[in-house]
């Protein structure tokens, strides 16, 4: 069987993984925590939720809510701050049998440039993803929402970054999205994972509220899947498969068929976030799978199927 082991190895800019599931960012913690519950160490990876400089505390709640095809979040970024992330959590990690990527966040590309570094430089954290769906506080544009913007922040970040593997995870821009990923490529991206929370508004008919405190908020969960696996589908197409930087495609992946559609797409690895909250356990059905799909489509390596969608 251990030819079989090997067909789901994936290989992103240098970070190999045992499959091509990764736990997404925000949605197992600091990545220390699950580990006796969901059995994450035989998951391909896992990103720690978004750490900025200083701690947050985040919106006031209620911050996550259920929906009819997923969920809504508005966290605010809520995290213990840099210097507690690596005193308490890093050591931590350090015992995981199991990649561990940290996801960046800030308000400045000061900010980012300052918690990659100090992630990078404490060499346990074998890949390092930007989630550049915030604000820059000097002009309150987002940093994902501008190619010049978001340029210029990998170029600094990848400037600083000595051994982590840089990825860069793209807003879901249902317009320019391939303009987008060419920037952070040009940045210096060595993955694009595609992508975070769609905006959107719940509100409830009896108060006429918005039923997240902070009114719109992300949602994520099967209502983004096709949409996620469109983006992917274009990024491949339009940049990434032909300057080599593989993408995680995430939204909505809560069984293995909506993994093999986005490997289908372009994607040579999925995250999966809304699934951890219904079953922890899932991810593990999504690997079984997998192999199985692999096997059945004729596959030696789950990675030859990246990008053959009949389109
Ligand atoms: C509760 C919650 C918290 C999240 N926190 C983060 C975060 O800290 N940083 C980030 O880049 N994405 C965060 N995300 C977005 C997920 O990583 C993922 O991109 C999104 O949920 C789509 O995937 P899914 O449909 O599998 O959940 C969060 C999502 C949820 C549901």
């Amino acid at each position: 069987m251990a030819a079989d082991a090997s067909i789901l190895h994936v290989d992103l800019a240098g970070l190999t993984l045992a499959n091509p599931v990764i736990a997404a960012a925000g949605t197992a913690g600091y990545a220390d925590e699950l580990a006796g519950v969901a059995k994450l160490a035989r998951l391909g990876a896992v990103v720690t939720k978004s750490i900025t400089q200083a701690p947050r505390a985040g919106n006031e709640t209620w911050r996550i809510v259920p929906i009819t095809g997923g969920m809504m979040n508005a966290i605010g970024l809520a995290n213990m701050g840099l210097d507690r992330f690596l005193e308490e959590v890093v050591p931590r990690i350090e015992r995981l049998d199991i990649p561990v990527i940290g996801s960046v966040a800030g308000g400045s590309i000061d900010e980012y440039t300052r918690v990659a570094q100090a992630m990078d430089a404490a060499g346990v954290l074998p890949a390092i993803e930007l989630n550049v769906s915030c604000p820059n506080t000097d002009d309150g544009r987002q940093f994902g929402g501008s190619p010049e913007l978001l340029s210029e922040l990998v170029r600094e970040v990848k400037d600083v970054v000595q051994r982590a593997v840089l990825f860069v995870k793209l807003p879901p821009s249902t317009e320019g999205i391939s303009t987008l990923a060419a920037a952070a490529i040009k940045g210096g991206a060595d993955v694009l994972t595609i992508c975070n929370t769609i905006p959107g508004l719940a509100l409830d008919p009896a108060t006429g509220k918005p039923r997240i405190a902070r009114g719109v908020a992300g949602v994520s969960g099967p209502a983004i899947h096709p949409l996620a696996v469109r983006l992917v589908h274009e990024v491949y197409r339009d940049v990434a498969a032909d300057a080599g930087v593989p993408i995680v495609g995430t939204g909505g992946v809560m069984a293995w068929r909506d993994a093999a559609e986005f490997i289908l797409a372009g994607a040579t690895a999925v995250g999966m976030g809304t699934a951890l909250f219904a079953d922890p356990r899932s991810p593990l059905r999504v690997i079984a799978d997998l192999r199985r799909w692999a096997h059945r489509r004729g596959a030696a390596r789950i990675t030859d199927l990246v990008g053959t969608a009949a389109l």
